[in-house]
């Protein structure tokens, strides 16, 4: 992920308007061969380290970009916020939610630092087309709305293991940690805060090959299926919410999917074709859907003409942009042109944790009031 910003980064001159300009001046990475890709691409950078309390003492560094493994996430995020960076963590931050809340509290202690967390997917123009619909009130009272996030390349019962499918360093969380926020991320901007949760949660795959080939336990959860109740603030009324997340998806590589369904209109939109935003519009009569071809309409404005194709590596820059244009203007362009936030990144724990009791016990649990 770290490549993908440095990537996004050397093409800022892609996006007009911007109020600041990333220049990446110092990489850290344990591993030589990932600081010799940056060192080979990135000819801004002056400070290149294995270890980064020394890029943390480097006073040419404003901001941090950290993506490492879950278990690293609370010791490193502290020490970045403590040394009076702005930060832009990975999800899930923190491996657990005693780790967000160790993170939480950093982040009350530093109230000069910035910090959000990464999620992409709202940035491809269908969904920021829905987070207009959502805000101008277009969809009436919800009806119910679904979000996930699927992967399929755990189907391949030969894929090795990786950090990625151990309980240290990914934590018990499982899928739900390491793909829950990007579905989360469009329901909570919204205020669509589940009240209660029931989890269903499969681990499909209780072995894979580990590093010599020799079969050993793969423990996290590969699946995971959460049915909510939500309040709508706007009507007040509940709803039901699904939020999926699954690494054993047969066929999907990497799908994004949003969908809301109201008593005045429908919108839906998923990754696996990435233009197409559907719209059904109810006033009574028809009840048709729409079939929307987006182009390239993004938040923060570019060079690419508006009848193109928008991609992954746009949407990677567009939350960069929205990084930096709120860093350096205080708040985002729009409330759905924001990065996530602290507090929204530390109620997914609160559904998580709330998620693992509610498989354990095959009940419905509670989540609690937001505040
Ligand atoms: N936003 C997204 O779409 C997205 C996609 C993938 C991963 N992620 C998140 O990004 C984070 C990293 O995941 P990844 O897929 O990039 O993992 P990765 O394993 O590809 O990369 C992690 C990097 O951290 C380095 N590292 C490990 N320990 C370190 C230390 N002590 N100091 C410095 N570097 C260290 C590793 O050498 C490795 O290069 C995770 O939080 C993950 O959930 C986000």
């Amino acid at each position: 992920m770290g490549k993908e910003f440095a990537s996004a980064a050397a093409r800022w001159c892609h996006l007009s308007g911007m109020p600041a300009k990333p220049e990446i001046v110092a990489i850290c990475d344990v591993s030589e061969d990932v600081r010799s890709w940056f060192k080979a691409n990135i000819p801004s950078i002056r400070l290149s380290t294995g270890d980064y309390r020394e890029m943390l003492a480097d006073r040419d560094v404003e901001a941090v970009y950290c993506a490492v493994p879950h278990n690293l996430h609370e010791q490193l995020y502290c020490d970045i916020i403590r040394a009076g960076k702005h930060l832009l963590g990975e999800k899930p931050f923190g491996i657990d939610k005693n780790a967000n809340d160790a993170i939480m509290s950093c982040i009350s202690e530093h109230p000069g630092v910035f910090v959000r967390c990464s999620s992409e997917s709202p940035f491809f123009p269908a969904m920021q087309r829905l987070g207009q619909m959502i805000e101008n009130k277009s969809f009436g009272q919800i009806i119910e709305v679904n979000s996930g996030f699927l992967h399929s390349s755990d189907l391949n019962t030969a894929k090795a293991i990786n950090w990625k499918r151990m309980i240290k360093f990914n934590g018990e969380y499982g899928c739900l940690g390491d793909l829950g926020m990007h579905p989360c991320h469009m329901p909570f901007k919204a205020g669509w805060y589940p009240k209660n949760v029931r989890a269903i949660l499969s681990n499909i795959v209780r072995e894979r090959p580990g590093k010599d080939g020799k079969m050993v336990p793969c423990e996290t959860w590969d699946n995971g299926t959460l049915l909510c109740e939500t309040l709508d603030p706007v009507s007040g009324e509940l709803f039901p919410m699904t939020i999926k997340t699954q690494r054993i998806a047969p066929g999907e590589t990497n799908t994004w999917y949003f969908e809301v369904k109201g008593m005045r209109g429908c919108g839906r939109w998923s990754s696996r074709n990435p233009r197409r935003l559907e719209i059904l519009e109810y006033s009574g009569g028809l009840q048709a859907w729409q079939q929307i071809d987006m182009g390239w309409e993004a938040a923060y404005p570019g060079i690419t003409g508006g009848i193109f194709e928008f991609g992954f590596t746009d949407c990677i820059q567009q939350m960069w942009a929205a990084f930096i244009y709120e860093l350096m203007e205080g708040k985002p362009k729009s409330r759905f042109a924001g990065c996530v936030t602290p507090d929204e990144v530390a109620y997914s724990h609160r559904l998580f944790t709330a998620s693992l009791k509610s498989q354990c016990e095959g009940t419905t649990v509670e989540i609690g009031d937001r505040n």
